[in-house]
C-alpha cells in the first residue's frame, strides 16, 4: 500500500492509503477527493486530471509519454517540470509519501 497525499488548490489535504495498480485519478475520484475532475475516464485524452507533483517526487516517478506530453499542453497552467495527468500514473509501493497538488482551474465549484 501507499500513503498519497492529495492536496487541494485551496489547501485542503486528503491522505489516502492506496493499493498498487490504481492510478492517481483513480485514487482520487474512488475516494471522492475534489480537484481531479478526469472527464476522459483516465484515456488521457481530456487533461482535466492534471496534477502538480511535489518537487521532491519528480525525478522518481516514471516519465511522461509523448502522449501525456501531448496533453498537458491542453492542461490549464502547466508547470513543464512539476505537471503530470494522474491517469496516467500507476501506484507502486515505492510511491509511499507522495504528495500530488491540484490547479486551481479543477476546484470544485
Ligand atoms: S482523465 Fe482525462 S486525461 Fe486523465
Amino acid at each position: 500500500m501507499a500513503n498519497i497525499t492529495y492536496i487541494e488548490h485551496d489547501g485542503r489535504r486528503h491522505v489516502i492509503n492506496l493499493a498498487p495498480g490504481k492510478t492517481l485519478m483513480e485514487g482520487a475520484r474512488d475516494n471522492n477527493v475534489a480537484g481531479i475532475v478526469a472527464d476522459c475516464g483516465g484515456a488521457c485524452a481530456c487533461s482535466t486530471c492534471h496534477v502538480y507533483i511535489d518537487e521532491s517526487w519528480v525525478e522518481k516517478l516514471p516519465p511522461v509519454d509523448e502522449t501525456e506530453r501531448d496533453m498537458l499542453e491542453f492542461a490549464d497552467e502547466p508547470d513543464a517540470r512539476l505537471s503530470r495527468l494522474s491517469c496516467q500514473i500507476k501506484i507502486t509501493e515505492a510511491m509511499d509519501g507522495l504528495i500530488v497538488k491540484m490547479p486551481q482551474s479543477q476546484t470544485a465549484a
